[in-house]
């Protein structure tokens, strides 16, 4: 079929996709939405899949990945499938010993503190990817139009992890390392950098779609660090990644004083968490780029009616951002799908944006 024909780049041509079409600033035929965490514990069909089997085990198993990548675009018709893994899959796979603990999230056994941990870091080899290479390649045979976003952890969400050894509120040995050893810190990044762009060019090669950079917990650093300690690693994962001409996402929880930045960090598309509307959004990114985001993921709780009104703000404020320069917007949470949501106020969030 069409979509399977060859791209100069070996990639799908999918000129149709809404989503592709807003990341890049044609006119879409509706407006494209997605969410953050669609693949997942808000799911019956995922729980039941996943009864039996851990999470790092799963995000290893391809037939497995697809399926449950799969199970949201059945499911709600949403404009984009995100890969089934997690941001520690590339540590993993490189040999980090750590797991992710249900309720927890990502725990490290050894925690990386000195110059000597840094160097004993294993940088990820592409093969040590296979089975999620593999995976990419069985979606895009399966997807038909639906685009299919790649994604990786940004290095310093990364080194969070690693540092701290889990998940941490204040980042507290994260944010000593970085003040306290900078030369010790850039190596870290730097690693971390070397490892993401490997995970991200496996997806490519296997043919996914676009990509998004999750840099969760930038939101914890003032913008003078990030762009000193931060911005020049995650600069280099997009200069890394761009000869593959796909739309590239970059987003972070509580980056509202950091959304110029985290733009000219080499984004095509700026995430955005819910406390900045999108029209004020558009001012700190500045025009030339599509914004994505911003309903709260609390108001899915709050009653259909209230869900409604919230999605209708969305949206007014993204066509205020569109007039003011934004090259396109994709709907989105403002952070992951909460495990405990009800999957039918999903599925008619998509037919409400799809109808705006
Ligand atoms: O739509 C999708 O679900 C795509 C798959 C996906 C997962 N994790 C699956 C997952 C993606 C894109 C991620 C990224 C991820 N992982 C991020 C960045 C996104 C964000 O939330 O800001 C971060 C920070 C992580 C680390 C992580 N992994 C956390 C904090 C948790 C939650 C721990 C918990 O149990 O509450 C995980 C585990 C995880 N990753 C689950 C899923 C579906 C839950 C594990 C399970 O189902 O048992």
């Amino acid at each position: 079929t069409d979509t399977r024909r060859a791209h100069p780049s070996g990639r799908r041509h999918l000129p149709d996709a809404p989503l592709l079409a807003a990341a890049e600033g044609r006119r879409p035929r509706h407006r494209p939405v997605w969410f953050m965490r669609q693949a997942g514990r808000s799911l019956p069909e995922y729980r039941e899949l996943r009864a039996t089997t851990g999470m790092l085990e799963s995000c290893f198993n391809p037939d497995l990945v697809c399926e449950i990548t799969l199970q949201p675009v059945r499911r709600h018709r949403v404009d984009a499938a995100i890969l089934f893994s997690d941001i520690v899959v590339p540590l993993k796979a490189a040999g980090v010993d750590l797991d992710i603990v249900a309720g927890v999230g990502p725990v490290i056994a050894h925690p990386v503190r000195t110059a000597a941990d840094v160097r004993a870091l294993p940088r990820l080899v592409p093969e040590q990817v296979t089975p999620i290479s593999d995976a990419v390649r069985l979606l895009v045979d399966e997807l038909d139009q639906t685009p299919l976003i790649g994604f990786a952890g940004a290095p310093f969400t990364l080194a969070s992890y690693l540092v701290e050894g889990g998940p941490s509120r204040n980042h507290e040995h994260t944010k000593a390392l970085m003040h306290g050893e900078p030369e010790t810190w850039h190596a870290l990044l730097g690693a971390l950098a070397d490892t993401t762009i490997a995970f991200l060019q496996a997806q490519l090669a296997a043919g996914v779609d676009a990509i998004q950079l999750f840099d969760s917990w930038a939101g914890a650093l003032t913008e003078a660090d990030y762009r000193e300690f931060v911005m020049p690693h995650s600069e280099r994962v997009f200069a890394e990644v761009a000869n593959a001409g796909v739309p590239r996402i970059h987003f972070g929880v509580g980056t509202g004083e950091l959304l110029g930045a985290m733009g000219e960090a080499g984004a095509d598309v700026v995430g955005v968490d819910w406390r900045v509307p999108l029209d004020v959004a558009v001012g700190r990114v500045g025009p030339g780029k599509a914004l994505q985001g911003n309903l709260d993921p609390a108001t899915l709780f709050a009653g259909w009616d209230v869900v409604e009104r919230e999605v209708g703000k969305v949206l007014a404020a993204a066509d205020r951002a569109l007039e003011a320069g934004a090259i396109g917007h994709i709907f989105n949470l403002g952070h992951g799908v909460p495990p405990d949501t009800d999957p039918e106020v999903l599925t008619r969030v998509v037919d409400l944006v799809h109808r705006s």
